[in-house]
């Protein structure tokens, strides 16, 4: 992961590649919650909601299992897992953003929401079919130790599957991120949320952080079997698939 620390807004936001940053996170998050999806559906204009279903259906069969949605926030994942899922934890450390996104949750789902740091998760070894994270484990510092917990409590034969923005390596990715992370994100983020510092840390961290090889090669480091990885379209965010052998 490159180490590189990008300036920040000031002392009160979290500085991406910040190996401390996880309470600033939070605090940003918190901050954010309340406006976060409605500025996530202006700015992605439900590409979003696309690429969690090419996701979904990553999971195969694991997706009528046990599920855990790590780094939840408002639940968008949980919300389209939970007709089918037998059971669903979305954990996130900030309540807010969970709170946010409780009216998604159909009535009658089976789903309980844990508020915990995705580095330490107080859940059983062994007790999930499959592990989701959208756009969340950038945010983590250590994401290391987010994926060792994420192999720890996944059963054998289960998977992992990730969405998220990588740093861009192609010239195209440089492109469409270039203008999402200075246009797009900001700005738009900053006018719905009112929040534009938060916008500013969410496009700096693409940049200090893995691009999709070393993430994959994080994940295999991790304990983690056939780990794949590919572009989605518009070629600003990408999927990763890790299994657990068994
Ligand atoms: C961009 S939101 C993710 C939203 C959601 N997963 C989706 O698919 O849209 C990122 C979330 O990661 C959470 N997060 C960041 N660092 C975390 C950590 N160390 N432990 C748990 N959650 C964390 C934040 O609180 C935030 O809600």
């Amino acid at each position: 992961m490159s180490g590189e620390l990008l300036a920040g807004d000031g002392a009160d936001g979290p500085v991406p590649g910040d190996p401390n940053r996880a309470p600033a996170v939070r605090d940003m998050f918190a901050r954010i919650a309340p406006g976060y999806d409605r500025a996530n559906k202006f700015m992605s204009m439900g590409i979003d909601r696309a690429w969690r279903r090419i996701a979904i259906r990553a999971l195969g069969d694991r997706a009528r299992g046990d599920i855990l949605d790590l780094c939840a926030g408002t639940m968008d994942f949980t919300a389209a897992l939970a007709p089918t899922a037998k059971s669903i934890v979305a954990l996130d450390f900030c309540a807010p953003m969970l709170e946010a996104g409780m009216a998604k949750i159909p009535a009658g789902a089976n789903v309980r929401t844990v508020c915990a740091d995705a580095r330490e998760l107080p859940l059983a070894g062994a007790s999930f079919d499959a592990v989701v994270i959208g756009f969340g484990i950038r945010n983590v510092p250590e994401p290391e130790r987010a994926l060792a917990e994420a192999r720890r409590v996944l059963r054998p034969g289960g998977v992992l599957v990730v969405v998220d923005f990588f740093r861009p390596t192609t010239l195209a990715q440089r492109f469409f991120a270039g203008t999402y992370n200075r246009v797009v994100l900001p700005i738009v983020g900053g006018l719905v949320t009112g929040d534009a510092s938060a916008y500013r840390y969410l496009a700096g961290s693409m940049a200090a952080w893995y691009d999709r090889e070393g993430f994959e090669g994080a994940c295999t480091a991790a304990g983690f079997a056939r780990v794949t990885g590919r572009e989605l379209f518009p070629p600003v965010a990408s999927l990763v698939v890790a299994r657990v052998e068994g």
